[in-house]
């Protein structure tokens, strides 16, 4: 299928401030007169949100590693069937808060097979990966902190302890490098209009 649109995926630890950055972005692309569509992972299609719940409620151990992975898989796969590629068909721009990155980092991470499995699983059931994703990087206690502040009732990834979020930042990191050519490594750890302003300029360059 053609894409003239531009798909961009945000990603990083919990509160690194993916998503007052998305929202930022989308909010200026539209003022820029662009056909915009914010969406995010798990969710973003009414199947795909449905899921979600299944995926981050409920107590820690409620699924297996495998059929969490599943789980994340057949949300992505409605999400991209019924939203993303429909908008980047049209030509709209698609900023997706976490993506397949962060399944590569969260599933992935826990254990060196599960890796390959969500490598082959993309491969068969997804099949792209976005044209930029913007990596906000921060100091995993700065994270923690701004993602403890923060309240609501889908704590199932949240109770990671520092140590867990150290892991996970080197794990994006070590993605940036894997699949550099469409990384953007920004550091989140200034105020929000500061990274904003260094977003919007990664952004700029990429659009068609
Ligand atoms: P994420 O989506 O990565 O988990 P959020 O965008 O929800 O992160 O941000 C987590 C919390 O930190 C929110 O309360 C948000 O208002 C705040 N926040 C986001 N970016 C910054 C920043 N650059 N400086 C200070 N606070 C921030
Ligand atoms: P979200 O609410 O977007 O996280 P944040 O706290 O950064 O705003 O996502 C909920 C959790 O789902 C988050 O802890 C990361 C996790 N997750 C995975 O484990 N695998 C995935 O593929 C995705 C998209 C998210």
């Amino acid at each position: 299928m053609s894409r003239p649109g531009l798909f961009v995926s945000f990603e990083g630890i919990d509160g690194s401030g993916k998503s007052t950055q998305a929202r930022r972005l989308a909010a200026a692309l539209i003022d820029a007169g662009r056909k915009v569509v914010l969406t995010r992972e798990p969710g973003g299609s009414p199947g795909a949100e449905e899921i979600r719940a299944l995926l981050l409620e409920g107590a820690t151990d409620r699924w297996s590693p495998e059929t969490e992975l599943l789980l994340f898989t057949a949300a992505r796969r409605d999400h991209v069937e019924r939203v993303i590629d429909p908008a980047l068909a049209a030509g709209e721009v698609v900023i997706c808060d976490r993506f397949v990155d962060s399944t590569r980092i969260y599933q992935g991470l826990g254990r060196a097979d599960l890796r390959v499995l969500v490598d082959r699983l993309h491969a068969l059931m997804i099949g792209r990966e976005p044209d930029l994703t913007v990596l906000i990087d921060i100091a995993p206690d700065l994270g923690l902190g701004r993602a403890l502040a923060r309240s609501g009732g889908e704590a199932r990834f949240e109770s990671f302890g520092e140590d867990l979020q150290t892991r996970m930042r080197a794990g994006f990191l070590a993605l940036a490098e894997e699949f550099a050519p469409r990384f953007a490594v920004i550091d989140g750890g200034r105020d929000i209009e500061t990274v904003a302003a260094d977003v919007a300029r990664t952004v700029d360059a990429a659009l068609p």
